[in-house]
């Protein structure tokens, strides 16, 4: 894995976005890998200012998202649809039938998580991942799990320090989905280049278990340590404690 320490959340985010436009530029109808949280705001920021200065262009890309609650519905305001429309879609000249995020309202979620694996197939694999890293070492919503993991895109129960962590974004914690849908590590393995984000002391156990050198399902990044092309692009104080 190569890591880049960067000085603040700032410096952080517009590398990762520089690592983005890249692919954007040199693949037009590239597809990206796209995740939620506070991390990568920074990035899609970025993305946006490169779009309305520089008229990065976005006509022709796809996009795969990682994860979304389980259930909840598009208008939701703490849906990830929701957060990615806010964030980058409604700003950029992509075309939102070519964005995929998980359907919150599938009936059938097993169908609907073999749907998207093959959606990811169908598009030809993703070009480039972004990543934030949980507190307790999650990707996506693949919870650390020392009975193993499961590969491909599914449902999955949230852990309470999960739902704790993202309790900030909803008026109570019963509100909070106690489900997700989520790319298993081996849909996140299918991307061709991987860039994980993380930002601020909250991250540093998380990125420290991560780079310990020891692949386990105890900590679900640490697998990225096995994928050929993964950039860590981290500020100091979630580097502090490697
Ligand atoms: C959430 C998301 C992850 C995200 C992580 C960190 O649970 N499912 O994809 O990376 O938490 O979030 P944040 O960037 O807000 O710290």
């Amino acid at each position: 894995m190569k890591v880049i320490v960067t000085k603040n959340y700032e410096e952080m985010s517009a590398l990762a976005a520089k690592e983005f436009a890249a692919v954007i530029q040199n693949k037009a109808d590239c597809v990206l890998g796209l995740a939620t949280g506070d991390t990568p705001i920074g990035m899609y920021r970025e993305l946006v200012a490169m779009h309305e200065k520089n008229g990065l262009d976005f006509s022709k890309v796809s996009s795969v998202n990682l994860d979304e609650y389980y259930p909840i519905t598009p208008d939701n305001d703490q849906s990830y649809r929701y957060f990615m429309n806010y964030h980058l879609f409604d700003h950029v000249n992509i075309d939102k039938a070519n964005t995929n995020v998980p359907d919150g309202t599938a009936v059938d979620p097993d169908t609907f998580c073999r749907d998207y694996e093959a959606k990811i197939d169908a598009l030809g694999g993703i070009d480039i991942q972004v990543l934030g890293i949980g507190r307790n070492g999650h990707i996506g919503f693949n919870e650390p799990d020392a009975n193993g993991l499961i590969p491909d895109t599914h449902l999955t129960d949230l852990t309470a320090n999960t739902i704790e962590a993202n309790s900030r974004f909803f008026s109570s914690m019963d509100e909070v989905p106690k489900q997700a849908l989520t790319m298993g590590i081996h849909s996140v393995f299918k991307a061709r280049k991987i860039v994980i984000l993380a930002s601020g002391e909250g991250k540093a156990d998380a990125v420290r278990a991560m780079l310990a050198g020891k692949i386990t399902t105890t900590c679900p990044a640490s697998l990225l340590c096995i994928h050929p092309d993964v950039t860590l692009i981290c500020d100091e104080a979630a580097y502090s404690k490697v």
